[in-house]
């Protein structure tokens, strides 16, 4: 074998690393990080050999081994989607290797924020998002699922300000101006999963194994958004079995992070768009804490497998939200996954590989073949296998294969073994081929149906009684919302607006929704209110839809570009790249 991960100079023919050491200091000044990473090997070399290792654009200063003899290394040109190979000429007899190096301040995994970007305006932030391919931006690293690792971090910082990462707490220690924080992780990680933050940070309890944090200006409101996070926790053990990584402690993140939420273990990271006031948007949570089980500890070898993270992980979702907030509620959340999922199939109509649920991804940037697919598909192919096998045997099954394959990385023809082996017939039977390898949603996935959605179906495309609205649940409000853009009819926008003051609405995903349908009907209002949310929120779930509704108007389409010139700098790198590839600008 050699290479074997698509987005990885990995090659399983060389010493692999068990182990990293990191101690940097992070400087808000020059926005880069500087210092080591050492690390140390499953085995020592036995004869001297290459070992390349991934990056993106970092600078390497030296390389050792870890008993102090010199490695000489060559950093090859950039690949546009990889990065750059660092190939280390490694003599025998070597435990490990220390590099000594420093990050660019264009790091694709790393967000800068000036004090104004931040709630409480007096202090900079730092945060790293590194799913898929950017811990490479942070430090020589094998970066692939497939390899996983244990840390040890120290962290200098300049004092009025906290680390906090996806690790267990060692300690603070306070020199002069400079904090230094140290952290270790006992559970082997892969590299995705990298993660920490840097800011004025305070934390509320909310569980013996968990607390909240964010800014002194959010905590309040994150606290008690996220009050139900320990019934959680119970409801998911009782599911999938113990909580494998001790605590699970949440970060509220400043608004620019670009994703709803990321799983980093110990410590999950939300954007403050969840905070609606109403706890309608735990969900979210619920999702990153599955992945505690499916994806954090049953891992994708690489990117083309990422619905054995996400497919999974939305089917444990749904199971855990159902236990808490019941049927009728999950299903509103089964409804607009479908809806999504069909939204997205249609989009990719020249693009139908992507569609499947195992993908080719040699040459693809996983950034840019990011869709729900593997979210909702994969869910919709496991729901159908769970309705083939009947519940009670899903869930042993389920359980069994976070057994079998815990701290493991897999890829799918793994999961079918499992599968054969466990449940013999049930793949064939359920047409799983189809499923897995096959375009769009096979005709045998069951569709979503509850008491609820049928009453909005029955509603339509007409004005709802304000008794009936007024009982609606967010969920209930986008789904109707979503059924307005799809009729052909001009939808009754100043009404709605007058009656349900929807332009106002503090729940972004209801907000969204009607500011998508208000651009598509003309209604003017619309039209300021997304220039302000696309410069108030940095989530690429909220971004793409609104920039594509200006853009796809004739009459806003200069609004959509003026607006991110203006805001681009203020975007994570990640989103910056993918809107700039939507609007056909630079980004
Ligand atoms: N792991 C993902 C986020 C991610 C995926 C980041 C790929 C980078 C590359 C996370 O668990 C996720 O799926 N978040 C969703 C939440 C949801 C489906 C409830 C999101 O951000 O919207
Ligand atoms: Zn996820």
């Amino acid at each position: 074998m050699a290479r074997l991960d698509p987005h990885s100079y990995f090659d399983d023919t060389q010493a692999r690393v068990r182990a990293l050491d990191w101690h940097v200091t992070v400087d808000f000044d020059r926005r880069v990080l500087r210092g080591s990473a050492a690390l140390h090997f499953v085995t020592p070399t036995a004869a001297p050999g290459p070992l390349d290792l991934d990056t993106r654009d970092l600078r390497i200063h030296a390389v050792a081994t870890l008993d102090g003899r010199p490695v000489a290394f060559s950093l090859d040109p950039a690949d546009p989607v990889l990065g750059a190979r660092l190939r280390l000429d490694v003599p025998a007899e070597a435990a490990g290797v220390r590099l000594t190096y420093e990050t660019s301040p264009d790091a694709s995994a790393l967000q800068w924020l000036t004090p104004r970007q931040t709630d409480g305006g007096r202090h900079p932030f730092l945060f790293s998002q590194c799913q898929a391919i950017h811990a490479r931006s942070v430090l020589p690293v094998q970066d692939t699922p497939r390899v996983r690792i244990t840390y040890t971090a120290e962290v200098f910082v300049p004092a009025p300000l906290r680390v906090l990462m996806a690790a267990a707490f060692d300690g603070r220690e306070v020199r002069g101006e400079v904090a230094i924080e140290r952290w270790h992780m006992p559970q082997p990680i892969p590299p995705y999963l990298f993660a920490f933050a840097v800011g004025e940070l305070e934390s509320r309890e909310l569980g013996p194994r968990s607390r909240v944090w964010a800014e002194p200006g959010v905590v309040e409101r994150a606290a008690a958004e996220f009050a139900d996070v320990d019934a959680m926790l119970l409801a998911a053990e009782g599911l999938f079995g113990p909580y494998p990584w001790d605590r699970f402690d949440v970060l509220t993140m400043p608004p620019s992070f670009p994703y709803g939420g990321m799983e980093n273990p110990r410590l999950t990271f939300v954007t403050p768009t969840l905070l609606a006031g109403d706890r309608s948007l735990v969900n979210v949570v619920a999702h990153e804490l599955a992945h505690s089980w499916t994806g954090n500890l049953v891992t994708n070898a690489d990117a083309e497998h990422f619905w054995l993270n996400e497919g999974f992980t939305v089917y444990a979702e749904r199971r855990i939200q159902e236990r808490l907030e019941g049927f009728e509620i999950t299903a509103l959340h089964a409804a607009l996954g479908r809806a999504a999922l069909d939204e997205a199939i249609a989009e990719f109509g020249d693009q139908p590989a992507l569609t499947h649920l195992r993908t080719h991804l040699w040459e693809v940037d996983p950034d840019q073949a990011y869709s729900v697919v593997p979210y909702e598909k994969g869910y919709l192919f496991l729901v159908t296998l769970e309705a083939h096998l009947g519940r009670p045997a899903f869930d042993a099954l389920l359980r069994r294969y976070i057994e079998t394959f815990g701290f493991q990385s897999i890829t799918t023809d793994d999961f079918t073994a499992f599968m054969q082996q466990h449940a013999p017939g049930a793949l064939a039977a359920v047409h799983a081929k189809a499923w897995i390898d096959g375009p769009g949603v096979p005709e045998n996935a069951p569709a979503p149906r509850s008491l609820r959605l049928d009453r909005l179906r029955a509603l339509g495309a007409t004005l709802p009684e304000p008794a009936v609205a007024a009982a609606w649940t967010p969920a209930e409000w986008q789904l109707y919302l979503q059924g307005l853009l799809d009729a052909a009819a001009a939808a009754p926008c100043e009404a709605l607006d007058a009656r349900w003051r929807l332009t106002d609405s503090r729940n972004y995903e209801v907000l969204v929704a009607w500011l998508e349908l208000g651009l598509r009907a003309g209604y003017a209002p619309a039209v300021d209110r997304t220039v302000a949310v696309l410069g108030e929120v940095g989530r690429m779930k909220y971004l793409k839809p609104l920039y594509r509704a200006l853009s796809a108007h004739p009459e806003t389409k200069a609004v959509a570009r003026a607006t991110f010139e203006r805001n681009a700098a203020g975007y994570h790198p990640i989103a910056r790249q993918v809107i700039a590839g939507l609007l056909g600008v630079a980004p």
